[in-house]
């Protein structure tokens, strides 16, 4: 890194002897020497420990919305951990919390809080065994449903590893995964109505639900093929299968009421994490009353910090704020030029992109022409795309060190901000060697 960077070092050599890999989640550590550490974030910006300053495009893998350090936000939080942060019983501003919800999106006629996507996926899973009677779970290569032993198979394993797409293979991804979870989940590659169509036709009777993020927001933001969701819906009526729509990333970011507003498709039950609290822990999950009715009905739900004060009164200022001022079409109009831009630098270097997604989430995949799964994904140039992260670190943007990460925006993003992303990228790909 040809920046600053000693501060950063030394931290993470310091963090390491006392926490695995010198972070507290795997995906923040990005290899010895690269790796920031962070020392304060405003507006769409971030510092690292050496003082060097980025656009973050990062935004904390998603949640961040209105900006860093809203000041709506903190204020709300602020104001309400002064009347107490946990009480084990409900307040007023968690109803309202779930109403502005309910509101907002449009399959959802109840819901419950959770602290986590992870949280909420995983008793989005539990709602729908119960609720069908069944065991097993589809889900698509390269989707990422949280950290749960129920869904983290074939998320970024090699694809040499998934075997033949007519007939994939389910790869743990972690160690520690009960062998016997085998049993009771099917991967399939994303965007594949065949197969989807031939699974569902030997084991349809047996599964509990379909889970899928709408896009492969942890695959490259890889859409999904005109029709898909719509198939998936209509699979699930017929089969009497529970369609969960995983909008950890998508849900109040493409659109106020997410994908399900966007693709106007209404799933089962929906999920609910990241932009939902502009970076303080709130999620949810909820969907069909029909559904949703069965917990508390023998359907195990809860968590003591499920309605943490913190986390309720940021998702009701994030949802107040999303709900009065037109702050999703800001995003959407700043990313579509960013997302316009960087397509148009890769045209005239002549380097073949993908540069997809929606304009507030969205990456590119060098070196192909389509890319509609996983599978696809993989012959993409990662190694280049990493040289290129960075060179971008270097001049003051910071997107993931991950190409399949997409980049985040927020409202805090200004026009200004696209300009000086837009310049370090047209350097970026001038400088670094394909
Ligand atoms: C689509 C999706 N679902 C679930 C999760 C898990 O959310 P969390 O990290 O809050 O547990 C993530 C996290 O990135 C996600 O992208």
């Amino acid at each position: 890194m040809n920046i600053p960077f000693e501060k950063n070092n030394a931290l993470q050599q310091r963090a390491a002897r006392v926490m695995p890999l010198g972070v507290n989640s795997n995906f923040r550590y990005w290899g010895e020497g690269i790796t920031p550490y962070m020392s304060r974030a405003k507006g769409g910006c971030l510092w690292d420990a050496d003082g060097n300053r980025y656009i973050d495009y990062r935004m904390a893998f998603g949640p961040i919305i209105l900006g860093h350090a809203d000041e709506a936000v903190n204020a709300k939080v602020k104001e309400e951990i002064d009347l107490g942060t946990l009480a084990a019983m409900t307040y007023e501003l968690e109803v309202e919390v779930i109403e502005k919800i309910v509101a907002l999106c449009p399959g959802v006629e109840m819901a419950r809080l959770a602290c986590s996507g992870t949280e909420a996926t995983m008793h989005a899973i539990r709602v729908a065994r119960a609720y069908t009677g069944r065991q097993v779970i589809l889900k698509f290569e390269g989707n990422y449903h949280g950290f749960h032993d129920y869904t983290l198979w074939s998320t970024y394993a090699p694809a040499e590893t998934y075997g033949n797409k007519n007939s994939p293979i389910a790869v743990p991804s972690s160690s520690g995964i009960p062998k016997a979870l085998n049993e009771l989940i099917i991967t399939l590659p994303f965007n594949d109505f065949d197969v989807l169509d031939k699974t569902l036709k030997a084991y349809g009777y047996q599964i509990a639900a379909i889970i899928t993020e709408p896009c492969q927001g942890n695959c490259a933001a890889i859409l999904p093929l005109p029709g898909f969701l719509q198939f998936i819906r209509q699979k699930c009526d017929e089969y009497g299968i529970v369609f969960i729509l995983d909008e950890v990333k998508t849900g109040f970011r493409i659109a106020n009421g997410g994908a399900q507003e966007y693709y106007g498709i209404k799933p089962d039950l929906a999920t609910y994490a990241k932009a939902l609290g502009n970076g303080y822990p709130a999620a949810a999950f909820g969907g069909k009353k029909e559904i949703m009715s069965i917990v508390g009905q023998g359907v195990a739900q809860g968590g003591t910090y499920t309605n943490n004060k913190p986390g309720v009164a940021a998702a009701w200022a994030t949802l107040d704020a999303l709900q009065k001022q037109p702050i999703l079409q800001t995003i959407a109009q700043r990313g579509q030029r960013l997302m316009d831009g960087v397509r148009a630098i890769f045209a005239q270097a002549g380097i073949p992109a993908v540069v997809q997604g929606y304009p507030a989430m969205f990456t590119f995949a060098v070196g192909v022409e389509q890319v509609t799964c996983q599978r696809e994904w993989s012959n993409t140039e990662k190694e280049y795309y990493l040289r290129l992260m960075d060179a971008l670190m270097e001049r003051g943007v910071m997107p993931d060190h991950d190409p399949r990460e997409p980049w985040f925006l927020c409202y805090a993003h200004s026009e200004a901000d696209v300009d000086e992303t837009l310049n370090a990228m047209e350097e970026a790909v001038k400088k670094v060697n394909r």
